[in-house]
């Protein structure tokens, strides 16, 4: 068991570098669309506040190359101020003299926030230097970012390396969400897996055939299934390198007993066609191209969803984004927000999703992680997770 921030004690005046996942969406204007992953950062940094701690903010925020003022922390500060009960700072570097004076002048259990740590290569870089230099800031690290968990960058490993350090309670919630559904799942466990890029989830489902009684497979990576298992699929987007992986799937499945579920009808459309009018088809053939699931496969799934007690959700069921194919998405989020099973959702694009059906309040666990959801499960641990202290536990 990890140490977390609670088992850190006599946190008054400390300064504690706690590195969070503020990697918000933004649209082209650089305006944030989503700020969850803040809110679900807020729980350690309220602890952190009311332990009276100065508490200093880092996150990295996209992928610049270099500074890009569309890329700033700053318009977070704003939503700080308006979500923490206490003063909230910003300052447009990560280290220096300048940063040690606003964090000497600051209050106890008052918040600063630093610039986006990507700005500086050395980050992903996972320069030791580099992380030196902000470890002299501050007495403890804790590591709330779970979202990024699965990067070795000098915020999320290097600092941990180099000061006393715990997980957040984010990050905490997390673990122990994600490591019970796998390890001790309710059953019957519906694992429901969409997305395209087959080779990245060939171990996951590997993984989740062990606890999971069915694994639904939609969107664009069950064509390359249905390929596997012999069903035409027209012209629709096939992973040509992963259909012996699909196939070696679909064998351990049924020695396993497990059972695994593909669409049997499809929203299309003609590449041919002057008018690329969708239509609904049993059968792919010629140019036809597959963009959503049909109203049979949604009817399959959602009574496969009706009886789970436990559903771990990842990756949509079809190019959702786009009105005319969001219908299989949509109803399948709607059903499992209205089962009975315990809900996770993980994955970027099944949390907008969720949100666009509106039902993230109907969600048990929405995950913070992309990647590293999908990684934590796959491999049951993350490297910037393992780095932290374990917690001590004193024997009588
Ligand atoms: C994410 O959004 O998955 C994390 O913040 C990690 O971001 P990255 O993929 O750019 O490292």
């Amino acid at each position: 068991m990890k140490r977390t921030v609670k088992d850190l004690v006599n946190l008054e005046g400390k300064v504690v570098i706690l590195r969070v996942d503020f990697n918000v969406p933004l649209d082209d204007g650089g305006k944030i669309l989503d700020t969850t992953r803040i809110v679900q950062s807020l729980p350690t940094i309220k602890y952190l506040i009311g332990q009276k701690a100065k508490v200093v903010l880092i996150s990295h925020l996209g992928r610049p190359e270099g500074y890009e003022i569309r890329k700033s922390l700053w318009p977070i500060a704003l939503i700080l101020i308006q979500a923490l009960p206490t003063s909230v700072h910003f300052i447009n570097k990560v280290y220096g003299d300048e940063v040690k004076q606003r964090i000497n002048d600051m209050g106890n259990g008052e918040v600063l926030l630093l610039e986006n740590v990507r700005f500086y290569k050395e980050e992903i870089e996972c320069d030791m230097a580099f992380a030196r230099k902000i470890a002299s800031l501050g007495d403890y690290f804790v590591n709330d970012a779970f979202g990024v968990a699965h990067r070795k960058h000098a915020t999320t490993y290097g600092l941990a390396r180099l000061m006393p350090n715990a997980i957040g309670l984010l990050m905490e919630k997390e673990v122990s969400a994600l490591t019970g559904a796998v390890d001790n799942p309710k059953h019957p466990f519906v694992f429901i897996i969409g997305g395209g890029k087959v080779q990245g989830k060939i171990n996951l489902i590997l993984k989740l055939l062990d606890s999971a009684d069915t694994v639904i497979i939609g969107g664009a990576m069950a064509y390359t299934f249905l390929v596997a298992s012999g069903v035409a699929v027209g012209e629709s987007k096939v992973y040509d390198e992963s259909v012996s992986y699909a196939r070696d799937i679909l064998n351990i499945a049924k020695e396993r007993g497990k059972k695994i579920l593909l669409p049997i009808d499809h929203v299309c459309i003609r590449e041919s066609a002057k008018r690329k009018k969708p239509f609904v088809t049993d059968e792919m053939v010629d140019d036809m191209v597959g963009f959503d699931i049909g109203p049979k496969t949604i009817a399959l799934f959602k009574e496969e969803i009706k009886n789970a007690k436990q559903i771990l959700w990842n990756g949509p069921l079809g190019k959702y984004e786009d009105p005319e194919f969001a219908k299989g998405t949509m109803e399948i989020a709607k059903a499992i927000a209205d089962s009975d099973a315990y809900s996770i959702v993980g994955g970027g694009d099944s949390l907008s999703a969720i949100k666009m059906a509106k039902v993230e309040n109907k969600i048990d666990l929405i995950s913070t992680g992309g990647g590293a959801t999908l990684k934590f499960i796959e491999q049951g641990s993350l490297p910037c997770i393992d780095v932290i202290q374990d917690k001590i536990v004193l024997k009588r």
